[in-house]
């Protein structure tokens, strides 16, 4: 049997998803008109024997508690959230839950990171890892030479697809091929993050008995159950004959800031052409709206038939799009308002937020800079015929003049 693990980190972690992660736990933020964690949890439905599902992070238990629920009894696989006292760590985390996930006593345990998006390649990679024999696979991918010190770099085996070498975030380049943050392990991975916490306790008493100045710099280590999967378990085991490749095929980005949330929605939007068509909405421009490329409508938006939407655009629940409104690449939240002949190019507009008459609300379109795309957080009101561009807003603002590359707070 296989266990299936997210990893969704806490508060603490997503500081650079503001103003968004102020409204919501950031796993829970709707890309492609679903919460950022759902696109994972059902890739984990195409593993063959899958017998759990569990949510491991810092966030208060009624945070996931109504998703859990529902996400449950749509897949039929049980999807629990298990919620950490204190940051541990990515192996940390895991380990702190090891009792609950051998339950099921699983041969292979996933692990994956909420913050990626992808494809998730999971049942090619549990066959993959079964050849391979090792104690884990991690799937990889190649990035520009220029944005790979962003993650962990690394070098394999051209034949054998061992890992050879491991360098968590290296200030100078080692390897355009980089870790994915997906993983697949057999149980054996506890007692790794065991003997890493067990060396870490002997090393710290240690010091502690040989002098004042060792027993001062002893105090400064992190704590003996904090344990980083990264640099904690791949580098040291790199080359040992116990880690080995996948590598990826399709689309694989990272989503830390708000822009990235904008183009992997427009990625997941993309897969649903091949992965769920019927999620997609189809305008014919008389009683709906025209659509142009990938579009989500939740079915309880109202958009009116004058207004052109696409592509790339999202919609959640209860939004309200008036007539002659324009919408390109964008993310619009639940219980937004968008006045007749607006216009939103490039942009998230937060929860409840609404936009006047005749107004424009747009990003230039590169999500990789911070001002890159335009932000609304919940609340902030655009008045009619106003101009907001390249900015981000905190929520409850009004705005009626025009702005361009501030960031109001
Ligand atoms: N539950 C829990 N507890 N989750 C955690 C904790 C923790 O203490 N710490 C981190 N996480 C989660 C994060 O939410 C994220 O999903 C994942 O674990 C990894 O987070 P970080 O350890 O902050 O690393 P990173 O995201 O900067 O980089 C990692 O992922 C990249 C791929 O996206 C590294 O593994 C890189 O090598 C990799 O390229």
């Amino acid at each position: 049997r296989v266990v299936a693990v997210i990893m969704l980190g806490g508060p603490t972690k997503g500081t650079r998803f503001r103003p968004l992660s102020l409204n919501i736990p950031k796993p829970l933020f709707p890309l492609a008109g679903q919460p950022m964690v759902h696109h994972p949890i059902s890739a984990c439905k195409r593993i063959p024997d899958l017998a759990q599902i569990y949510l491991i992070g810092f966030y208060e238990e009624r945070e996931f508690a109504l998703y859990v629920s529902s996400i449950s009894n749509e897949l039929k696989v049980p999807v629990r959230y298990l919620r950490e006292d204190k940051p541990h760590g990515s192996a940390g985390g895991l380990y702190n839950f090891r009792d609950l996930i051998m339950e099921d006593n699983p041969s292979h345990i996933f692990l994956l990171n909420c913050d990626v998006c992808c494809s998730f390649p999971l049942p090619g990679m549990l066959d993959a890892h079964r050849r391979y024999g090792g104690m884990g696979t991690i799937l990889v991918t190649k990035v520009s030479a220029e944005s790979a010190n962003q993650f962990g770099e690394l070098v394999a085996d051209p034949t054998t697809n061992e890992l050879l070498h491991y360098t968590e975030k290296p200030e100078t380049f080692v390897s355009d091929l980089i870790n994915c943050g997906v993983y697949i392990f057999t149980p054996d991975i506890f007692t790794t993050i065991q003997n890493v916490s067990t060396q870490r306790k002997d090393r710290a008493n240690l010091r502690r008995m040989s002098s004042f100045e060792a027993l001062q710099s002893a105090t400064k280590t992190i704590p003996t159950d904090f344990v980083r999967l990264d640099q904690d378990i791949l580098s040291p085991l790199a080359g040992k004959k116990q880690l080995y490749i996948y590598k990826n095929m399709d689309f694989w980005e990272q989503i830390k800031t708000p822009g990235m949330s904008l183009r992997c929605s427009a990625l997941y939007l993309t897969q649903f052409r091949f992965t769920s068509p019927h999620l997609l909405a189809q305008g014919d421009g008389a009683k709906n709206a025209t659509i142009i490329g990938n579009v989500y409508v939740h079915p309880s938006a109202k958009v009116h038939p004058t207004a052109k939407i696409g592509p790339d655009v999202s919609i959640s629940a209860n939004a309200r799009i008036a007539a002659g409104v324009r919408l390109i690449n964008c993310i619009i939240l639940d219980d937004v308002e968008i006045k007749e002949n607006a216009v939103v190019i490039h942009s998230i507009v937060g929860w409840k937020s609404s936009i006047g008459k005749w107004s424009r609300v747009q990003g230039e379109g590169n999500c990789n800079s911070k001002l890159g795309i335009t932000i609304l957080g919940e609340a902030v009101t655009v008045e009619d015929e106003v101009v907001i561009i390249s900015s981000i807003v905190l929520p409850n603002k009004a705005l009626n003049v025009s702005v361009q590359e501030e960031i109001i707070l």
